[in-house]
């Protein structure tokens, strides 16, 4: 018998009965979001519940747990196989990666994500803006026209990403196939996680050897741009993450990374950086769609700190601290990452409660994001809630779009700036409307996704 369904004084944490969690596999797999909702509101911020009726597994949407997991305890959490499972296809790299390998890892890539840096590849950030507005200008040319926001916001975080990692020499068909290939294996990879009944069949299809081939072609493309970066070094500098990548001296060592290390972490940072900045993007414009009054302000901000004609550059941007707001309070009621899992390592206590060896958490960001208790009609959207000396103010905590503690997202500095600036330079031409039955429900796989067929309409400014 599962003693966690009745023995709740001996147990941590409520559980919801293995039963009901059995009932409800389909419902759950159909819409998660829904029915842990529906499982904090009934039972409370931390509850025990079976994945697909199987796994246990504690779903909390409690600030201090979260910080107790990610940071004030974090040796003693690891990430679980949920994410141990991409290194088949992605490799290791600072994503999935652990202990003390990680820990030199990220102090050796640090440093290309500091400010300086951003500021150069602020350019390339830019002219992808630029780009993508040229590209709305000719839709629009005869007229307000609709555009699939996901599947264009895709497009432009992608170009963005693989310039930054690996300069503008990239071709398009190569960038393509990289873009195409990582998709293809995501897609793959969630399906074995929602659905593991079907792994069999997928070994007797093929399909594994299939994604497995996929991988070993983004491996060999990248090695390939690696290998004419290297021979080509000499020649002429470069400012990328991948230059930074090859610069780069472990400390004790004084040696750079081996090539497969350096192949890992450079897909790492394309398969990390590339889909939660595309879903926020595209939230982003759905949420100004939806409030013009929010939009008219991004533009009065613009126009009052002399940008209403002109691209801003780094320097410029914190003078633009609405839109920032706009783009914090975006990723409070779509946060991309909208759910972060982690396993004890040992046996540890959180407010005198016993958490077992080997419990497996998650972390429910969309939840805690959307907290009553924490925030004020949580699903209204008010990007002044992030206004410096808003009252309430955000909750310590309760607000975790990339993350927290040392395994905090090394990127964040990075999308920030790319989303601030595509935002100011779409607004600065266009205005934005929401028709009446544009699809709007979350799609929750790895990233918090739009759902498909998004549709916004876009029209000039004059
Ligand atoms: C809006 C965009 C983004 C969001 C919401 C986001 C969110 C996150 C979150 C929540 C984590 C922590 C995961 C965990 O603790 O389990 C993370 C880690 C990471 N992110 Fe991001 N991220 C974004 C953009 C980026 C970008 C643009 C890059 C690269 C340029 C990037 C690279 C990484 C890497 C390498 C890690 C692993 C860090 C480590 O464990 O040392 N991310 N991200």
């Amino acid at each position: 018998m599962d003693t966690r369904t009745t023995d709740t004084a001996a147990e941590p944490f409520p559980w919801v009965p293995r039963w009901r969690t059995l009932l409800s596999s389909v419902a759950m797999a159909r819409d998660p979001i829904g029915n842990l909702d529906r499982a904090h509101a009934g039972r409370g911020d931390t509850v025990g519940m079976h994945l697909g009726g199987i796994r246990p597994i504690i779903m909390t949407r409690d600030p201090a747990l979260a910080q107790h997991i990610l940071q004030k305890n974090h040796r003693c959490y690891l990430k679980s196989d949920l994410t141990h499972g991409l290194i088949r296809y992605i490799g290791r790299g600072l994503l999935t990666n652990e202990g003390a390998d990680w820990l030199r890892q990220r102090r050796l890539i640090q440093p290309g994500f500091h400010r300086q840096r951003l500021a150069g590849l602020t350019r390339l950030m830019q002219a992808a803006a630029e780009e993508w507005t040229q590209e709305l200008r000719q839709r629009t040319a005869a007229g307000p026209a609709l555009v699939d926001i996901h599947e264009a916001m895709t497009r432009v975080a992608f170009r963005i990403i693989a310039q930054a990692t690996f300069g503008t020499s990239m071709g398009d068909t190569e960038r393509e196939r990289l873009s195409t290939i990582l998709t293809q294996i995501q897609a793959f990879y969630v399906r074995t996680i929602r659905q593991p009944y079907l792994r069999p069949w997928w070994h007797l299809t093929g399909s594994y050897r299939y994604h497995d081939a996929l991988s070993q072609e983004l491996r060999e493309l990248v090695r390939g741009y690696i290998r004419r970066r290297r021979a080509a070094s000499n020649s002429q500098p470069h400012d990328d993450l991948l230059q930074m990548l090859l610069d780069a001296r472990y400390e004790d060592t004084g040696e750079p990374m081996t090539e497969d290390r350096l192949l890992d972490e450079a897909n790492i940072l394309l398969l990390a950086g590339h889909e939660t900045s595309a879903n926020a993007l595209s939230w982003l414009f759905y949420l100004l769609a939806a409030h013009p009054e929010a939009a008219a302000k991004v533009r009065a901000e613009l126009q009052s700190a002399g940008l209403a004609n002109r691209p801003p550059v780094f320097d410029e941007l914190p003078r633009l601290p609405y839109s920032l707001q706009v783009i914090q309070e975006t990723m409070r009621l779509y946060p991309p990452a909208w759910i972060l899992d982690r396993v004890a390592l040992e046996e540890d206590e959180f407010q005198g409660q016993r958490i077992p060896k080997g419990t497996l958490f998650s972390i429910y960001l969309y939840g805690m994001h959307r907290h009553p208790q924490l925030w004020a009609e949580p699903d209204e959207f008010r990007p002044g809630r992030f206004a410096p000396h808003a009252q309430p103010p955000v909750p310590a905590y309760g607000y975790l779009p990339f993350g927290a503690g040392p395994r905090m997202c090394i990127g964040n500095h990075f999308a920030l700036t790319e989303i601030q600036l595509m935002l100011v330079e779409t607004l600065r031409h266009f205005s934005i409307e929401l028709p009446p039955d544009t699809a709007s429900v979350p799609v929750p796989l790895i990233t918090l996704r739009p759902p498909h067929g998004m549709l916004l309409r876009f029209q000039q400014i004059q």
